[in-house]
């Protein structure tokens, strides 16, 4: 049995065969069609056929997807799904009879925490959060050694960490998703300076540059993130914490005042626990790639 797994991102599409070692032996990556769900769905069957080189059922393979949106991936439907026009389709279906194989879809953060406990930072771990820190903010949760879901998928970015807060992409104000993701950074860098900031690399390197405003943006972006942390470590007590997505291309300079940060709200905290390690996530632009391979190992 081949095992594909798919990025479904919002500006590139990345496909790969996965061995179960978590190796992408071969990969193919292309531009996201946006004029239609039916385009996307063409893109789909064209790359798991490029990478079987025939028609996939003679392959005996297997194809997983990872979606940046809501799915309820018991029933292989995306519910939403911000910039891709994938809303309300039962994509697995779809791909399924087109294809003539097995696909699953599952949410790119709950695919990330998969591919972490198969493959990379969390491995042998039973409970683990991670978040991913990108356009948007993700979240995946493992709890007793299995993925957390409801009838949908789990999204973290989207409770509230400001009542009455910025407006987010999901409609609601206020959701941790505008504090704590990769735009909130840009933003916030932008508001202590007066502008110029388009992407995280540029605050880091600001940063790192000893800028005064990009330094006052990243330490009230850590104070957000430390909060959020410290709410996961109380509701789900893992016994780690990830982050993945571009804002750890920081480093140091962010998981230093982060770590101390987190601590210094759980001295005064009365639950006084033991803090768990917050760690990078370790399989960087494959996440998607092989979370998504991981729903089948
Ligand atoms: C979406 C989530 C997704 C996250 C990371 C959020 O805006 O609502 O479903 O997991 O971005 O891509
Ligand atoms: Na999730
Ligand atoms: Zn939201």
């Amino acid at each position: 049995m081949r095992t594909i797994g798919i990025d479904l991102g919002g500006t590139t599409l990345s496909a790969g065969l996965v061995n179960h070692e978590g190796k992408i032996i071969l990969r193919r990556t292309v531009d996201t069609e946006h004029s239609s769900g039916e385009a996307i769905i063409g893109q789909l069957c064209e790359l798991v056929q490029s990478l079987c080189a025939g028609p996939a059922s003679a392959e005996a393979v297997q194809v997983g997807i990872a979606i940046p949106g809501w799915v309820d991936a018991a029933r292989g439907r995306v519910v939403t799904c911000p910039n891709i026009p994938l809303q309300g389709v039962s994509l697995a279906e779809r791909l399924s009879s087109l294809l003539d194989c097995e696909v699953k879809i599952e949410n790119d953060a709950n695919c990330a925490t998969l591919g972490e406990q198969r493959f990379g930072a969390a491995k042998a771990c039973r409970n683990v959060v991670l978040l991913t820190l990108g356009t948007g903010l993700g979240g995946g949760a493992m709890v007793n050694g299995q993925l957390l879901s409801g009838v949908g998928s789990t999204e973290f970015g989207h409770m509230l960490l400001v009542r009455g807060g910025l407006p987010c992409g999901c409609g609601r104000h206020g959701c941790r998703e505008v504090y704590c993701s990769a735009t909130a950074l840009i933003r916030m860098a932008n508001e202590h300076s007066g502008g110029g900031f388009r992407r995280a690399k540029e605050v880091f390197d600001a940063v790192a540059a000893d800028n005064t405003q990009a330094k006052a943006a990243f330490a009230e972006y850590i104070s957000c993130l430390a909060d959020v942390i410290v709410d996961f470590i109380t509701a789900f007590r893992p016994e780690r914490i990830l982050l993945g997505g571009g804002i750890t291309g920081a480093g140091d300079d962010l998981f230093l005042p982060l770590r101390a940060e987190i601590e210094r709200i759980c001295q005064s905290y009365i639950g006084g626990f033991d803090i768990p390690p917050v760690l990078p996530a370790q399989n960087g632009n494959d996440a998607g790639i092989l979370g998504a391979a991981a729903l089948f190992f």
